[in-house]
């Protein structure tokens, strides 16, 4: 599977949020990663729900990569106004009944990614192979951009990425976390596929956007 680019939005400029999704659009961007914190799964917030929903309306071709770190993110799904086209990202910690949730997402058309925080055990994932269309990886905490890479997230990504094989379905691999210039090829040759890129790359000071994303391709392909 070609290496897949979602840069996360949450480390764009936000005062000027609308020109930095064109900007990406027409760049070719595969996903635009949209961070949804509740403040209580992890102790931050950033973008919104109903501003998850207007991006909608401005996208031409990237699609939305929606990572929810919240409790019980089935709440927000009408507000996100998730639909098909969208990945959306749950977070194993966060659920009291992972299956309902990502049958929820996939009655809505979309994508069902489980995401598992950096001290969750990959065999975790087990249970719902047959139920999940991407496993997001965070190889950094939840919550905060420009954190450093944890300890073990190569180890992790490969057990993922052997888990994946193994179960001989259509899965993709999501990194998201300090995916910068000098990891983000280790991180492809550990497995893998969906690379979510902040302020350790695409948005790393001193480079312009679209050499910045062109780079990014190059090295993750
Ligand atoms: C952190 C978010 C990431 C973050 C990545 O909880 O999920 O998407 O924006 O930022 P960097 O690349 O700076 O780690
Ligand atoms: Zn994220």
């Amino acid at each position: 599977m070609k290496g897949m680019l979602s840069p996360s939005l949450m480390c764009a400029d936000m005062l000027n949020l609308q020109s930095e999704i064109e900007a990406l659009d027409n760049l070719g961007v595969d996903y635009v990663h949209l961070d949804f914190m509740d403040g209580k799964f992890v102790p931050n917030i950033t973008l919104d729900a109903s501003l998850i929903k207007s991006v909608k309306s401005v996208l031409k071709n990237m699609k939305r990569d929606i990572h929810i770190m919240a409790y019980e993110p089935e709440q927000y799904f009408d507000r996100m106004d998730i639909g098909a086209g969208d990945i959306v990202a749950v977070h194993y910690e966060a659920c009291n009944n992972l299956h309902d949730v990502l049958g929820e997402i996939h009655s809505r058309g979309a994508s069902a990614f489980v995401a598992i925080s950096p001290d969750t055990k990959t065999d975790v994932l087990a249970d719902f192979l047959d139920e999940i269309d991407g496993v997001l990886v965070m190889t950094v905490y939840p919550g905060f951009a420009g954190q450093p890479i944890v300890e073990g997230s190569f180890d992790k990504i490969s057990a993922v990425r052997s888990i994946i094989d193994e179960s001989n379905k259509d899965i993709i691999l999501e990194v998201d976390g300090h995916v910068s210039w000098d990891l983000c090829q280790k991180m492809r040759e550990c497995g893998a596929d969906l690379f979510v890129a902040g302020s350790s790359s695409v948005y790393s000071r001193g480079m312009e956007l679209d050499e910045a994303v062109n780079k990014m391709m190059k090295l993750i392909n």
